[in-house]
């Protein structure tokens, strides 16, 4: 476990440190140009580091037509199922995605959904275990990838939702996220910044802006993050033995072999999904609640070369929410048998993905590798399927040199894509911006 991750929640002053302990993630995949934070960080634990910032003109992005990736099949994914009642448009997907970047959704206008799930960093975010929200509130978990998120039939760690058009008012409600004061507090808003009215009834005709074509807009953005076609797709569905090597393909034997992966990640006979929409418990939820992952101390970083110790007791003193046991499933159903159940999540992208398990406490994929090889965190309802594997080193690097062959041939052009989106923010030319108005209480 990589030590200089921020352990648990911390407020405002300990944000400023958090950003300065940033570990090293070197950019996964060289498929991936956009990838990885601006500065990928190579050599930031010594004195001497020097910034590797890739230029700002390297990102400026390129728009895409995203619908293609809806309604063409890539290899190694199932036809994409879209809901009857909310079909995929052009113009829902452009409103949907200018909502994801408008920082105006959330209460003190600071907050977008792209900056948890932030696009070059494999729609998530690399740098933090858990979620820190506006005003540097923490959260519990950590934030899931929006690549491939429309095949989910489970949202959230613990599978309470089900819906992408219903699970976009959470982030904006949940005071620890976006805080936005009620449904129709945020539609307020939105009216009266310029332009949003206009899109939605071009969108939505008939309809307009509301609490259900709002969550249509935002879903069918999302829906259009559909990322495959990778290495391992190219070769397994495609045939193509020039594809991967063979580190690869051994590492491939494992997981469907000895590692058993498969059995919860699991692959189809024309399609991987690498999940098989059921929750497990593989012990991380159990070792957090026992407080087995606690160290006394953090080491934290403040700049190249400068770490302290923070003793977490004053970490936990400025946390904004109490950190309570996350239970997983149980804390939906209250059934005792449900503690510790958490989703399986899908492994496409996974290099790109770091931090790692609904608490991040993984910072890269070998700590994954070494968790499983170890058996998982026993006890008492830990699945039967994890056990000890008993890998060798050159198991383990085969294992993961697959898990690395997962990263789709689009993730670029949904990268650039995004970040050509300009970002909704207070100008001056937004002179309806909603804190100057009354908002019709006093007229
Ligand atoms: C403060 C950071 C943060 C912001 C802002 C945020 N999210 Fe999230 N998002 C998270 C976290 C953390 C989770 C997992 C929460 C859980 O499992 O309880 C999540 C879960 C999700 C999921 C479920 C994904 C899955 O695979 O289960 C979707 C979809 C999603 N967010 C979309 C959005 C949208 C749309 C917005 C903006 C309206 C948004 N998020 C804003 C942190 C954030
Ligand atoms: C019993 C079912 C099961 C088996 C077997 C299993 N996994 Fe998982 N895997 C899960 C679940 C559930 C999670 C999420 C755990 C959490 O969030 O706490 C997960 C999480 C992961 C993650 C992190 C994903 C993310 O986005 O955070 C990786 C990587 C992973 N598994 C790889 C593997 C590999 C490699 C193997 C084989 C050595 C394996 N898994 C075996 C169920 C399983």
């Amino acid at each position: 476990m990589s030590e200089t991750f921020f352990k648990g929640n911390m407020n405002k002053i300990l944000l400023v440190l958090i950003f300065s302990s940033i570990i090293h993630f070197a950019s996964a995949n060289e498929l991936s140009n956009y990838s990885g934070p601006g500065d990928n960080k190579d050599g930031y634990n010594s004195k001497n580091y020097e910034t590797n910032s890739l230029s700002l003109s390297d990102r400026k992005g390129k728009s895409a037509d995203l619908i293609k990736f809806v309604t063409l099949k890539q290899l190694g994914l199932p036809e994409l199922v879209i809901p009857e009642n909310n079909p995929i448009s052009r113009k829902k997907i452009e409103l949907g995605k200018k909502l994801f970047f408008d920082r105006r959704l959330s209460l003190n206008n600071t907050m977008s959904c792209a900056m948890c799930h932030v696009p070059e960093q494999g729609f998530t975010s690399n740098e933090i275990r858990t979620a820190v929200g506006i005003e540097g509130r923490s959260n519990l978990r950590n934030t899931p990838t929006l690549l491939n998120v429309a095949y989910n039939k489970f949202l959230f760690h613990d599978a309470r939702e089900y819906s992408l058009e219903n699970q976009v008012w959470q982030p904006i409600l949940a005071h620890s996220e976006m805080a936005m004061p009620s449904f129709g507090f945020t539609l307020k808003k939105l009216e009266l910044i310029s332009g949003y009215k206009k899109l939605f009834e071009e969108a939505f005709p008939g309809e307009g802006m509301n609490m259900i074509t709002f969550g249509k807009a935002i879903a069918s953005y999302e829906r259009s993050l559909v990322s495959a076609n990778s290495p391992f797709d190219r070769w397994y569905f495609g045939g193509d033995e020039t594809a991967v090597s063979n580190s690869v393909k051994e590492g491939f034997k494992i997981f469907v072999g000895k590692g058993n992966c498969a059995s919860c990640h699991s692959i189809d006979k024309s399609h991987a999904l690498f999940f098989d929409n059921k929750l497990h418990n593989t012990g991380v939820g159990y070792a957090e609640s026992m407080g087995m992952l606690n160290s006394k101390k953090t080491l934290v970083q403040l700049a190249p070369g400068e770490y302290v110790e923070v003793d977490n007791k004053i970490i936990q003193s400025v946390n904004q929410q109490k950190r309570k046991n996350d239970l997983g499933l149980y804390s939906i159903t209250e059934n005792p048998s449900h503690r510790w159940l958490f989703r399986t999540p899908s492994l496409r992208n996974i290099s790109l993905t770091a931090p790692y398990m609904h608490n991040g406490i993984f910072g890269n994929l070998d700590e994954v590798i070494d968790f499983y090889d170890q058996g998982g965190f026993d006890n008492e309802l830990l699945s039967p399927l994890i056990k000890k594997l008993n890998l060798s080193k050159i198991e383990k690097v085969n294992l993961k040199m697959f898990l690395e062959s997962l990263v789709g041939e689009n993730i670029d052009i949904l990268i650039a894509d995004a970040l050509a989106t300009p970002v909704g923010d207070l100008t001056k030319n937004d002179p309806n911006w909603a804190n100057k108005k009354d908002m019709g209480y006093n007229e």
